[in-house]
């Protein structure tokens, strides 16, 4: 069964290019960011060890994870490579005057669900 709800999480117009949070949505964590000037929303987990990447840094439209350095593209949640294996998933968003709301399809669905968009061997 395919679920989607909105959810409005208020006013980011002050979140600058390049900046980052996390916000916890439902049961879900998702690190919000904002590049060239649009608003990008991804599970704030990383897919290789369960490590916040909230707490990577972002360059361009590529969150780094802080632990072992994955770096995921926040315009669609793929991976570049090892050690993760696959991606993160990704949610759609929209600006408005009245807030950033973020669509979550399948709020209850496992991480796997996400893109995956590879598979790399480390060996
Ligand atoms: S936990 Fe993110 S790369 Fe290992």
């Amino acid at each position: 069964m395919n679920e989607s709800n909105e959810h409005n999480l208020g006013d980011f117009s002050n979140l600058e290019n390049g900046e980052l949070l996390s916000c916890e949505v439902g049961n879900l964590e998702i690190l919000l960011c904002r590049v060239e000037g649009k608003i990008y929303a991804i599970e704030d987990n990383c897919s290789h060890a369960d490590t916040p990447l909230s707490e990577g840094r972002l360059s361009g439209f590529q969150i780094n994870c802080p632990l072992h350095g994955a770096s995921f593209d926040v315009r669609n949640g793929a991976h570049s490579g090892p050690p993760a294996y696959t991606g993160v998933r990704c949610f759609e968003t929209s600006e408005t005057d009245s807030g950033v709301t973020v669509k979550i399809e399948n709020e209850n669905s496992e991480p796997e669900d996400g893109p995956q968009t590879g598979f790399f061997q480390t060996r």
